[in-house]
């Protein structure tokens, strides 16, 4: 009895040496009023009770510098694994206290551990990142750390769920493995990401930029789009992770999950039937059109601060997953520029990749013309959207709700490019051009040789919106398989997804293809 009381206190001693992490003093200032400490962060991350840690005693094994004195166990770093809402996930969790959470050769062999294990298993995992970079007195071998797990980061990339949680100064290569992920979130006025920071950037560019405005949560959720999500704090961001898992299935060959609702599926919104203003140069909130259609109300948003003008998130109809893309008539009148096709492509290639369901509404007047646009590579950039609908096998249902003029009428998932479901609202306009901009093109000898050009140019016009302003055209050749009342956007979406429940479709094999990066 006194045997196994001796080693249940020395286990009890070597734990608590690990939970203290860097010491109090460090933990004190690493604190302040919304910063959690890892372990704090696992704790509202998971379900309670649910973490079970593993590699708690590994330290580093590095010499210089006097390293060899300072060893702490866990190296900087909490790995393990616990539930979210019932399901499994795999975890991880810098500790900033521990040399500023910064990555050893032992602490990247832990992050690859559960890695290969969330791989191998099929489940999410979840980095909570809090570092300082490359543990600079290791060189190299922290180097070749992170490179190991950037390499198991595109391996899972599109089997399972990669979830990446900016919690503290991320520098260096702290921030390669997070963009690597499918989603980062960020925290408003704790945490950053930079490759190189203002220091750095002053001694060679001679810029002056404070931290936050090199890469803050708000930098990198509005101007980069590098993050997907701004929490105001700790806890907030962990919650937020823990929705944004309700939507996702556990890997690449398992369904999404799908959750009980109270809202009926054939629930008519009459409301819908007014949203669209009666001149089409009249912007509205496609949002509205959104949540008065999924179950409860409920849109998950993602990146709603960057490229306002496409609007993506994850919501449910009927309970069951979808991934949501909009053209937002309130910003750049729904145009499709580069932010907003790199953004949608990357949505769509993730919903693809993981058997989540699209639904499209489309109110596009074309992309945006201009030299910036040009210069900056539309071209390219557009075609990643394309490419990202073509390629996508998920059951896709579109919803034109205006206008869906030229090229972007083809990318926003039209029929041509597998498009399962086409519906439009009365109010569509399908068309190459709107109808001003195509008269002046095609009928100018017209205008000009007629004595009342104005005139002719309003009669011209209204001809033109007559006979193609409007969703029947598409719909005689069978481009639009229904036009809806507004009102029944809800059912037939429902209906839409029911009818699609077993489609199987599949692209030519192939090793991987070429999307224009
Ligand atoms: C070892 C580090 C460290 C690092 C921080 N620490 N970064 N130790 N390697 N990379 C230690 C500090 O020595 C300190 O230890 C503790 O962590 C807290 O750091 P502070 O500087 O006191 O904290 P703070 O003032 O909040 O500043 C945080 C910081 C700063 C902005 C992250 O520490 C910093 O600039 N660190 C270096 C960032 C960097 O350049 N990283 C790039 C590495 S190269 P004590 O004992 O005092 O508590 C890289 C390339 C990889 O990552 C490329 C792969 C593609």
């Amino acid at each position: 009895m006194e045997y196994i009381e001796q080693k249940l206190q020395d286990l009890d001693k070597r734990n608590e040496k690990a939970f203290a992490g860097g010491g109090e003093d460090r933990v004190k200032k690493h604190k302040g009023e919304t910063r959690l400490t890892a372990r704090e962060r696992i704790d509202v991350l998971l379900d309670p009770g649910s973490f079970v840690e593993l590699d708690r005693f590994v330290t580093h094994r590095c010499d210089n510098f006097g390293m060899g004195s300072t060893k702490i166990p866990g190296d900087g770093v909490i790995t393990g694994y616990g539930r979210i809402n019932g399901k499994s996930v795999y975890v991880y969790s810098q500790d900033f206290t521990v040399f500023g959470g910064s990555m050893s050769r032992t602490q990247a062999n832990k992050i690859l551990k559960i890695q290969e294990l969330a791989l191998k298993n099929g489940r999410p995992i979840i980095g909570l990142n809090d570092s300082g970079g490359a543990r600079i007195q290791e060189g190299v071998e922290a180097l070749g750390g992170y490179a190991d797990i950037f390499l198991q980061n595109t391996l899972a990339s599109g089997v399972v769920p990669q979830v990446s949680a900016i919690l503290g100064p991320c520098a260096g290569g702290a921030v390669y493995s997070p963009s690597l992920t499918d989603f980062i979130f960020m925290v408003k006025d704790t945490s950053y990401m930079f490759v190189t920071g203002p220091d750095v950037i002053k001694s060679v560019t001679h810029e002056e930029v404070t931290k936050e405005e090199l890469g803050g949560a708000n930098t990198h959720n509005q101007k980069s789009g590098v993050a997907h999500f701004a929490a105001e704090d700790d806890k907030h961001c962990l919650l937020l992770i823990r929705e944004l898992l309700n939507f996702l299935p556990a890997n690449n060959v398992d369904d999404p999950p799908v959750l009980p609702t109270n809202d009926p599926p054939d629930r008519i919104e009459e409301s819908l039937n007014e949203i669209i203003p009666d001149s089409s140069k009249k912007p509205y909130d496609i949002k509205e059109i959104i949540t008065k259609t999924v179950d409860e109300g409920y849109f998950l948003e993602i990146q709603q601060h960057y490229a306002q003008n496409i609007v993506i998130g994850f919501a449910r109809y009927n309970g069951r997953s979808v991934g949501i893309v909009a053209n937002q008539p309130q910003y750049l009148a729904g145009c499709l520029n580069i932010p907003a096709s790199i953004k949608a492509a990357r949505f769509v290639r993730f919903c693809d990749a993981f058997n989540i369901p699209l639904v499209t509404f489309v109110d596009v007047p074309g992309f945006l013309p201009g030299t910036d646009q040009e210069w900056n590579g539309i071209i390219t950039h557009g075609a990643k959207l394309l490419y990202a609908y073509c390629e996508a096998t998920v059951p896709k249902i579109t919803v034109v709700t205006r206008k869906a003029y030229g090229g972007a009428y083809d990318v926003m998932s039209s029929k041509h490019i597998r498009g399962d479901i086409n519906l439009a609202y009365p109010t569509a306009e399908i068309a190459v051009m709107g109808a001003e901009g195509a008269v002046n093109i095609i009928f100018r000898n017209e205008i000009n040789e007629a004595i009342d050009k104005d005139a002719e140019r309003q009669r011209l016009i209204k001809d033109y919106e007559t006979r193609f302003n409007n969703p029947y055209v598409a719909s005689e050749l069978g481009y639009i398989d229904e036009v809806i009342e507004p009102a029944m956007t809800r059912k037939r979406i429902i209906d839409s997804l029911e009818m699609l429940k077993n489609k199987k479709d599949k692209n030519p094999p192939k090793k991987h293809g070429n999307i224009p990066l």
